[in-house]
């Protein structure tokens, strides 16, 4: 699998082109991120940008040879040695491992860069890919999630452990 690249400022128009040709795709499984979304984007990766560098957030894109997008695989809210987990990836290579191969590069990076110990993710009933993922990875089933934090779907926290193999 290609590594995973820290999110950076040359990165943009990929992401961009990453979230426009997914975003039917997405929306299957988890809210749109809307309009708004799209017509300030560079705001709202300026954003993201100002949040990674103050270490509340980590941001990763595979790229594939071609320098496309593939997937993103995120840390947000990382405070006191733990953060919570968010990915998406391309419906045009979905279903073969990606996601699962990313999840476990950011299991590692979360170690190794950013000394956190748990990861946290919480996923809906209805995905059951992403739920699929979870387990694949070594996250164990914690609980019910608030549906407000699944934008009203009722779902599961997930938790790792990552100083057990997974
Ligand atoms: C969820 C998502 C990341 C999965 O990406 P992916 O690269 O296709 O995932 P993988 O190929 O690594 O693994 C998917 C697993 O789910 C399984 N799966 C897929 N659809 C399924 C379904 N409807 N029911 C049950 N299992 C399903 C696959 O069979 C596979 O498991 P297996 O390896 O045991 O066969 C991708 O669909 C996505 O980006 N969805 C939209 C965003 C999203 O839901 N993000 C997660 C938010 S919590």
């Amino acid at each position: 699998m290609p590594e995973l690249k820290q999110l950076h400022a040359d990165h943009a128009p990929a992401v961009l082109a990453f979230e426009l040709a997914n975003r039917g795709y997405f929306a299957r499984s988890v809210p749109d991120r809307g309009d708004d979304f799209f017509e300030r984007f560079a705001d709202r990766y300026g954003a993201l940008l100002a949040e990674q560098e103050a270490g509340i957030c980590a941001f990763h894109i595979l790229v594939a040879e071609d320098g496309s997008v593939l997937g993103r695989f995120n840390l947000v809210d990382i405070e006191d040695g733990t953060a919570e987990v968010g990915y998406r990836v391309a419906q045009d290579v979905s279903g073969r491992g990606v996601a699962t191969a990313g999840v476990r590069e950011l299991c590692r990076l979360a170690v190794s860069r950013h000394g956190l110990r748990t990861l946290r993710a919480a996923a809906s009933y209805a995905n059951a890919a992403s739920q699929r993922v979870l387990l694949k990875t070594g996250f164990v089933p914690t609980g019910p999630a608030d549906p407000a934090h699944l934008s009203g779907e009722p779902g599961t926290w997930y938790q790792r452990d990552l100083t057990l193999e997974p």
